[in-house]
């Protein structure tokens, strides 16, 4: 297959992690005899600096007719003191909406050589396997009005009945074909917008019979998050506590540098690690690149309907991880290294055959 790939390192570790994960979409295609063009463009605080717009049209319209877009980090100390719209985060919001993006994918698994990684017990995060379904085109994030002024600032939070439809269909479907479970995650007791969710997705569930269907409080679900986090399948929720819950869901899995995400919806699909730009470890050779790998893992899959390929790539890491290998990030890695050479260890460990025993590169 040939596809067109635009790339958007953006800022602080974004570069080193993306060059990681384009390196394992080459080995990818070379194995699978595809054959894909990457294409740079700028985003976040690197456009800024280098024409003045967080997000160029150029870059859009590059998006626009690109099959996929992966994408690194944006943001940093360099750029927080500038207006909404000259910070790189508008850019990166700007590209969702303009890709139409609704529906952001956060699947949250506990690797059982990483156990130990998490602050929390080995015996409550150990086979946690979930999937955060954050709308990503409404609610506080661009609900209107909003305003600032040094007395008095206003954000809103609105919903439409289609705006929740819509990305209820995606969890559901999810579920449909995951364990059959679905929590969706509101404030309804005191959220005029939260009962209309509720309302919608009682709505979607009833074209769902299979699928059991449970509502949750967003502060006792962040608390049951951590307490019971097997328990969850598919968990749903609104743009905001979506950002949250999956930065906390994170602390299972050992690190947010693990997590990749997906962004769908619209005609493009976006494709990024949860995780920001880490200026502190920015161009230090210590980012986990897996965040970013295991989202062209996840584009492999979305957008260019690969699936093979991409659980070759998602076993490769899995194997790499197992052989204890990982960042410092990682607690559990027991033979710890750079970005670079993680990046090496994963793509020396791709294979056709992911039931192969390691292949010898790999010490254990
Ligand atoms: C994320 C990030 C972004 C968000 C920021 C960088 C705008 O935290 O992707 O989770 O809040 O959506
Ligand atoms: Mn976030």
């Amino acid at each position: 297959m040939e596809a067109r790939i635009v790339v958007l390192p953006g800022d602080g570790v974004g570069p080193e992690v993306t060059r990681e994960a384009v390196a394992c979409l080459q080995a990818v295609a070379d194995l699978y005899g595809h054959q894909f063009t990457f294409e740079e463009a700028l985003i976040g605080g690197a456009a800024v600096d280098a024409c003045g717009d967080p997000l160029p049209a150029r870059t859009l319209e590059l998006c626009r007719g690109a099959a996929a877009v992966l994408l690194g980090a944006v943001g940093g100390p360099a750029w927080d003191k500038h207006p909404r719209d000259q910070r790189p985060e508008s850019g990166l919001l700007r590209l969702r909406q303009g890709l139409g993006l609704y529906a952001n994918l956060r699947p949250v698994k506990v690797h059982p050589a990483l156990e130990d990684a998490s602050p929390v017990r080995p015996e409550i995060v150990r086979g946690t396997d979930m999937m955060i379904v954050r709308e990503l085109s409404g609610g506080l994030y661009f609900g209107e009005p909003r305003m600032f002024s040094p007395e008095r600032a206003v954000n809103t939070l609105p919903y439409s009945r289609e705006e929740i439809l819509r990305v209820a269909r995606v969890a559901f479907d999810l579920a449909q074909n995951r364990r059959r479970k679905l929590v969706s995650v509101d404030k309804a007791n005191v959220l005029e917008t939260s009962r209309l969710w509720r309302q919608v997705v009682d709505e979607v569930a009833v074209d769902y019979p299979e699928v059991a269907v449970q509502h949750a409080y967003v502060d006792s679900f962040a608390m049951a998050l951590v307490a019971r986090p097997r328990d969850f399948d598919v968990v749903l929720t609104e743009n905001l506590f979506g950002d949250i819950l999956s930065d906390e869901a994170a602390v299972l899995a050992g690190s947010l540098g693990l997590l990749p995400s997906a962004s769908l919806g619209g005609t493009v699909g976006l494709f990024e690690p949860i995780h920001g730009s880490a200026p502190d470890i920015a161009g230090r050779d210590q980012a986990n690149p897996i965040g970013t790998i295991l989202s062209a893992a996840m584009l492999l899959r979305h957008a260019l309907g690969l699936t093979e390929e991409a659980l070759a790539l998602e076993a490769a890491v899995d194997r790499t991880l197992h052989a204890g290998h990982g960042t410092s990030d990682l607690r559990g890695a027991t033979h710890p290294q750079g970005t670079a050479s993680l990046g090496a260890v994963i793509r020396a460990a791709l294979t056709k055959d992911p039931v192969k025993p390691l292949p010898g590169v790999l010490p254990t």
